[in-house]
Parts: structure tokens; sequence; C-alpha cells
């Protein structure tokens, strides 16, 4: 399984290495991305945003679920937040289907509520809290996702620096 890690000090970090996965992302292609309460999921997702030139602030979109976001080369950018589904099956009636359909570019928190519903290949990112400030990050390939892909990824994320405020162990030059 095609695996990549990274350990993030500061929020700035983590909002780094979402905006590099930005830059990478393609219409069709979905993010699940985990981890307890308060992990920086939405940190990440905004930074996300910000890779892929989305310009409006990125919330967490708490009561609606869905946000849209419209992308500049045209097409449209989702953040999901399913934190608040009651159950798996609540998740047909909010019309995510129609998203996956729509070739767009979707970043989904609390991915885990509606397990076994993503359709792959997806990337599935874990933020794993280690104290305050410190979060190991995960980015893993679920299902066949092209090869070629994931090389540009990992080659992308092996060339990202970290600024001096924040240095990060596994990426040092
Ligand atoms: N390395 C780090 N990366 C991300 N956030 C960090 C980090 N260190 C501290 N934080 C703090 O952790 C919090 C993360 O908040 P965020 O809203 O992104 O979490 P979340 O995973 O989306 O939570 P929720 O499950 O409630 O949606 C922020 O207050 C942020 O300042
Ligand atoms: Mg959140």
């Amino acid at each position: 399984m095609w695996l990549l890690e990274r350990t993030s000090r500061d929020e700035d970090t983590t909002r780094r290495i979402g905006a590099a996965l930005g830059r990478w992302l393609q219409p069709g292609d979905i993010v699940a991305v985990q981890g307890p309460l308060g992990a920086g999921k939405t940190r990440l997702i905004q930074g996300i945003a910000e890779g892929l030139g989305v310009t409006e602030p990125v919330q967490s979109p708490s009561f609606v679920l869905i946000q849209a976001y419209p992308l500049p080369g045209g097409g449209k950018f989702y953040h999901v937040d399913l934190y608040r589904l009651e159950n798996p099956e609540a998740v047909w009636a909010l019309g995510l289907w129609d998203l996956f359909d729509e070739m767009a570019i979707i970043a989904m928190e609390w991915p885990e509520r509606a397990a076994g519903l993503i359709p792959e290949p997806y990337l599935r990112v874990t933020l794993i809290p280690l104290d305050d400030t410190v979060r190991h990050i995960r980015i893993e390939a679920v299902g066949a996702f092209p090869v070629e892909r994931l090389r540009a990824l990992q080659a992308m994320m092996d060339q990202e620096r970290y600024t001096p405020g924040s240095p990060d162990p596994d990426h040092r030059p």
C-alpha cells in the first residue's frame, strides 16, 4: 500500500501540507480526512483549498455538512463534514453521489460516518495528535490510485521545504 508520512509541529505546517496536496489534486479526486476532534482536519482542508486557488475563506461547514467553492479553472471544490451525520444511511439524502458524479474535488471530514460508501480510489489522510501541537500525518491511497500520480505526489512532497520555525524531522534536506 502506498503511504506517505509527515510530522507537523504547528498548524501552519499542517496547512502547508494541505496546500501541497491541493496543488496536486485533479477533478474527480476525493480526500477523506480523519482524526479525532481538534486534530487539524479543517486546517489541512483550508490548505487544500488554498492550493487549489480557492479565494473565499473556508470555514467548517458545521450545520450544512457540504460547502461548495468555485475553482479558478472551473469546476468546484466541496468541503464535506459528516460529523453531524446521524447514521450511514442518512448520507444518501445528502446528495453526495451527485458530487461524486460531477468530477468535483472533494475533501471530507469524518469519512468514518460514511464507512464503506466512498468510491475508490481515494486518498485517506489521517491526523494523529501526539501532543498539543504535534500531529503525525499519514497520507494513504485507498484502492487503485494511478501509480504515476502517486509518484508525482511523493516527488512533490519530498521537495516541500518547511521554514526553520517549523522543522519537520522526517524531512531535513
Ligand atoms: N500541528 C497542528 N496542526 C493542526 N492544528 C493544530 C496543530 N497544532 C495545534 N493545532 C490546533 O488544533 C486545532 C485544530 O482545529 P481544526 O478545526 O482544524 O480541527 P478538526 O480536526 O477539524 O476538528 P473537528 O473534528 O472539530 O472538525 C486548531 O485550534 C489548531 O490551532
Ligand atoms: Mg473540522
